[in-house]
């Protein structure tokens, strides 16, 4: 038997990877998507085949991640309970979606992955794998009574990688979990369970590492121009750019102003609220621009129908629904609504926020003759029209108040 395991390098999925090996007496094929978790990739290959191992994939999927995920998730604006951008779970189908494939091209009859039972993520994966690979088999050791009895703290965990000769790296001995890729990093459990602990505190300053403190950050301000084209950003102060490069780049320089970072209690799919805290300095800074190109450029019809949607679509993408009919439904919407969103955004960087600083487009919809208070030339617009649109939008309201105050006689 074959085992395609979702392995991240980590203290889980090392012991994970050591265990399905022994007691499933299989081959286990390492994979690991690169989607932007940087050194955590460093030494990944040899350690996966130290750990055992019989082959490795580490597959680069950051443009296909920054293209076909979240550019599409940003063209809707996307963002869950008002707040979270949605970093790990865009990332989950794709990572799921090649570990499909993978499985297919190597006769595997098993995927596994590391993501506990009371999560997101492995609704996530297997929602995905369902959708794309219906008679997949799926391993989650963690919710195997046989392995949560065997590894019910870390300490027999760190243990078994001493007994097996894994590695316990430093991150292994971090007070809470991480999950890193181009889109963000998310901070969740141990201290950060509790809802009063203060991850802003300076003390806890050196969690954070795509961003500086918001009252550390430069006291001058900088400007950025963002050109769009049908919704996608395609272009960073005149240079024109790939999605990854234009992800990167923001990343860099909403970093470096203390840009985009959150900390909510969310609620999991699974029913449980949990708190999370995240760093997505240049999701941050593409959403905010996004809208500003829609503020000129978009019907307003057409964008209220699309704002109905965004909790809707949002809560597809946290529940792992990318691959599902809904979304692809959504997300045709979604495209038609962006037709007319191309122009420029000019936004400045201070300490935290992003500030608008300009807007421009070659297809504006925005009209400052018939905005203005001056006269208009155009005449494109007749003040006394106001008169019959007022009266007609009054009758019902005439008509409900006026029978409201003869009942009260
Ligand atoms: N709460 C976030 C979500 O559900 C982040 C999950 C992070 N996952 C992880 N394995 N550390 O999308
Ligand atoms: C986890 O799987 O590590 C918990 C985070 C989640 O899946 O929601």
């Amino acid at each position: 038997q074959k085992i395609v395991l979702a392995y991240s390098g980590g203290l889980d999925t090392s012991i994970i990877l050591k265990w399905l090996k022994e007691t499933y007496d299989a081959e286990i094929i390492a994979f690991t998507a690169d989607i932007g978790q940087k050194e955590e990739l460093d030494g990944l290959e040899e350690k996966a085949l130290n750990t055992g191992a019989s082959k490795v994939y580490i597959d680069d999927l950051r443009e296909e991640f920054a293209r076909d995920f979240i550019y599409p998730m940003f063209q809707a604006g996307a963002l869950y309970e008002g707040q979270y951008l949605l970093g790990t779970s865009i990332a989950r189908p794709l990572i799921a979606k090649r570990m499909v494939e993978i499985a297919r091209a190597e006769g595997a009859t098993a995927i596994a992955h590391g993501a506990t039972g009371k999560g997101n993520d492995q609704i996530r994966f297997e929602l995905t794998a369902a959708a794309l690979t219906p008679e997949i088999e799926v391993i989650a050791p963690w919710r195997l009574e046989q392995f949560r009895e065997q590894f019910p703290g870390r300490a027999e965990m760190i243990a078994y990688a001493e007994k097996h000769g894994i590695p316990v790296t430093a991150s292994a001995a971090k007070p809470y979990s991480m999950d890193r890729n181009l889109l963000h990093i998310s901070y969740e459990s141990g201290v950060l369970e509790d809802p009063w602990f203060d991850a802003s505190a300076p003390e806890n300053k050196d969690m954070y590492l795509l961003s500086v403190d918001p009252e550390d950050a430069p006291d001058q301000a900088e400007y950025v121009e963002l050109e769009f084209e049908q919704g996608n950003c395609v272009a960073m102060n005149g240079e024109r750019m790939i999605p990854l490069q234009v992800m990167e780049k923001l990343n860099e320089l909403g970093g470096k102003h203390g840009i985009g970072r959150v900390d909510m209690v969310e609620n999991r799919f699974v029913g449980m609220k949990s708190r999370g805290v995240y760093e997505t300095p240049g999701g941050a800074i593409l959403f905010s621009a996004h809208r500003k190109m829609e503020s000129l450029t978009m019907d307003r019809e057409v964008m209220h129908l699309r704002d109905s949607l965004i909790s809707r679509y949002s809560s597809l993408v946290y529940n792992g629904f990318w691959f599902a009919p809904e979304r692809l439904a959504l997300q045709a919407l979604v495209s038609e609504s962006q037709k007319n969103v191309s122009g420029t955004v000019r936004l400045k960087l201070y300490k935290g926020n992003v500030i608008a600083a300009g807007v421009k487009s070659p297809v504006s919809l925005y009209n400052p003759h018939i905005a203005t208070m001056e006269a208009d030339p155009t005449q494109a617009y007749n003040q006394g029209d106001a008169t019959g649109f007022i009266r007609l939008n009054a009758l019902r309201l005439r008509v409900a108040s006026g029978v409201e105050q003869n009942a009260a006689k």
